[in-house]
């Protein structure tokens, strides 16, 4: 692992429970990052409560469109925020806002994505019960860097879950839940240690360095 953390903004707009996840997995140590802020568009967000109970700064931003996007200039006091908090990488958990500008050009490279699909199946809202309905007999979760596209770009991480005959909805959303929160936990870690390497849609993880292969 390199010997400064990397520092993670958190932008969610939920419940946060991806949120909790690598904060617990940065607290604990066993990736080397910190979550340096929590942005959010909702006062309401439950993510919130939990940026509280760590002890993280935490920003709502007046988005002041009704659009799924993010006006450009609510783009740029978002970089100025993330520059403010010295950040290296930024990870949407549940943000449900669309990022086309500044965020993209100032983080190239640096913002990473959670959804409940095995992407490309089953972008956009409600991805788990697309899948459902649709009959899928696996389902699973992707981590993706975020691009000028809607869940769409280069896959870094995957979880694939069974659904089991006779399950309910609710259980297979806990189920891959749970896995989001591992692979998340596991790309924010490898980002944080350097090891990953992109090429084109292609994301390779490469061996950790050690004093023989340094
Ligand atoms: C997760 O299912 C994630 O895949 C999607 O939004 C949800 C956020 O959940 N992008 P939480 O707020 O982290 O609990």
């Amino acid at each position: 692992m390199s010997e400064k953390p990397c520092n993670v903004a958190i932008f969610a707009s939920g419940t946060g429970t991806n949120f909790r996840a690598i904060a617990e997995a940065c607290r604990g140590g066993r990736i080397s990052a910190r979550v340096a802020c929590l942005i959010t568009d909702r006062s309401d967000a439950g993510a919130l409560e939990i940026a509280r109970s760590f002890e993280i700064p935490s920003h709502v931003i007046d988005v002041k469109t009704k659009k799924a996007g993010l006006l450009p200039e609510v783009e740029q006091d978002c970089v100025r925020l993330c520059t403010t908090h010295g950040v290296d990488l930024v990870a949407l958990a549940g943000f449900m806002r669309i990022l086309k500008g500044p965020l993209l050009n100032a983080f190239d490279g640096r913002i990473m994505n959670i959804h409940p699909s095995l992407l490309p199946s089953f972008k956009g809202l409600d991805a788990v019960q697309q899948a459902l309905d649709y009959g899928a007999k696996i389902v699973g979760c992707t981590v993706h860097f975020v691009d000028q596209t809607i869940d769409g770009g280069a896959i870094i991480l995957q979880a694939a879950v069974p659904v089991g005959e006779g399950q309910s909805e609710d259980d297979v959303l806990q189920k891959v839940h749970k896995e989001e929160h591992r692979i998340y936990v596991e790309a924010i870690g490898l980002f944080a240690a350097g090891r990953l390497r992109r090429d084109g849609r292609r994301v390779r993880i490469v061996d950790p360095v050690t004093p023989d292969n340094r």
